[in-house]
């Protein structure tokens, strides 16, 4: 019976063996054949795959183009990133005091751990429930005037913060911001891309962001001395254009290999396009999933002039579903051939590893009350940005497979 639900032993809306969602990155044979395999060849035949080699320095200008930086970094993780434009920002060495990092209490580990890396303690502090982005009334508040030197905001599920408000307060009192970009690839606030709003901002190649070589980051800034103190940083300490056994600063080997870059430059050459695609897509899926009573689509702040949509973070009320738990609406959608997932489980700063450090070394970790945060990780429901390079057939599967669960429940 089509209105039985597959978790019921009904006939899924999607056959996801016969009809299999679209995969990012392509992974395709003509992929393969005609942009990944020439370029691989090159780096291999060239002898040159690590230092000294043309790939990499390709990648960094073509990014720094497309973010509308002067500069970008190519590095082996987001992580590595993160700690990077930290430590370029804010002039560590990681050794001295670090100062207070400002982070939302609601995004990925490595944020806050890349952080503590860098000898900086962390606050974290709640988001704003419309966009599950840092709250900036939450972040003035949490201010530290001894120790807080830096906001750390996370443009989450590719949906930029408010950079504006960010930026007053920074003003304000002094402070550095690094934007954490990992899933925000090609997004945008008022024209500007995400990673040119900052001091240095900070991005992840990991497999499954919306641009991966499995895994990979970027660092990007439009200040010199920031991009020399990352340089060094990544690169034993060594300046641009120096000389290869001198060591200006400290640093240490972050450097990716040649293979990797030969990934991603096709693969950026395609990223706008399909950020336009996964937004098109989004809109649609918003437009019809509106209608739907007790499923929120995600909102879309004004200052965003393109979203990055790594994710598709809807929120979900049981009342709209016949009292039915979010764990079971999950399940059901999973059963229809809709993969989807209910995000991160706590705030970040309940999560084991985070709480234990917080017990075992009270000084470094400060957290403000985080009641959105709460909720939201109680709400959320994600899809992911591969469902979004779909056509728009793939987008009534989503729409239908909701309203067919509603049907049922109610
Ligand atoms: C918000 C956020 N920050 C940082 C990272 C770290 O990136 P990576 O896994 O490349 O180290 C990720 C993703 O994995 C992330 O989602």
């Amino acid at each position: 019976m089509a209105n039985q639900l597959a978790i019921s032993g009904g006939t899924p809306v999607r056959d996801t063996e016969k009809d299999p969602w679209p995969i990012s990155p392509l992974n395709a044979v003509e992929e393969w054949e005609s942009e990944i395999e020439p370029r691989l060849r090159e780096v291999y035949l060239s002898a040159t795959e690590g230092l000294g080699g043309q790939k990499i320095e390709e990648l960094n200008e073509k990014y720094a183009e497309y973010s509308g930086t002067k500069y970008a970094m190519f590095m082996p993780h987001g992580t590595d990133a993160i700690s990077a434009a930290l430590a370029g920002a804010l002039d560590l060495d990681g050794f001295g005091d670090g100062g207070e990092v400002i982070i939302p209490n609601y995004t990925f580990v490595a944020t806050a751990s890349a952080a503590l890396d860098r000898n900086c303690t962390i606050a974290f502090v709640d988001i704003d429930p419309d966009n599950f982005t840092i709250d900036p009334a939450a972040v003035e508040a949490a201010i530290d005037p001894n120790r807080t030197r830096a906001i750390l905001p996370v443009h989450l599920g590719g949906h930029p913060a408010n950079m504006e408000a960010l930026r007053q307060i920074a003003d304000q009192h002094g402070l550095a911001i690094v934007e954490d970009c990992a899933q925000a690839h090609g997004a945008a606030c008022q024209g500007t891309k995400v990673g040119a709003l900052s001091d240095a901002g900070a991005f992840s190649f990991q497999s499954s962001k919306n641009l991966t070589s499995g895994e990979g980051g970027m660092v990007t800034t439009d200040d010199k001395d920031v991009r020399d103190r990352v340089y060094a940083f990544m690169n034993v300490g060594r300046a641009p254009g120096g000389a290869r056994w001198e060591y200006p600063r400290l640093g240490w080997n972050y450097r990716p290999s040649e293979y990797l870059a030969a990934l991603l430059i096709p693969r950026l050459g395609r990223l706008e396009r399909q950020t336009k695609t996964r937004n098109a897509n989004a809109a649609y899926l918003s437009t019809e999933l509106k209608q739907i009573e007790g499923f929120t689509p995600p909102k879309l702040s004004p200052w965003v002039t393109q979203h990055g949509y790594h994710l598709y973070c809807a929120k979900y009320d049981p009342e709209g579903f016949g009292g039915m738990p979010r764990s079971k609406f999950l399940e059901a959608l999973g059963a229809e051939g809709i993969p989807c997932s209910s995000g991160y489980g706590a705030p970040l700063s309940r999560e084991a590893g985070i709480a234990h450090v917080a017990k075992k070394y009270p000084r470094l970790i400060r957290t403000l009350p985080s009641p959105v945060a709460e909720q939201v990780c109680q709400e959320s429901v994600w899809l992911f940005q591969n469902l979004l390079l779909g056509s728009r057939k793939d987008m009534d599967y989503i729409v239908e497979a909701i309203a067919k669960i509603q049907r049922a429940w109610t």
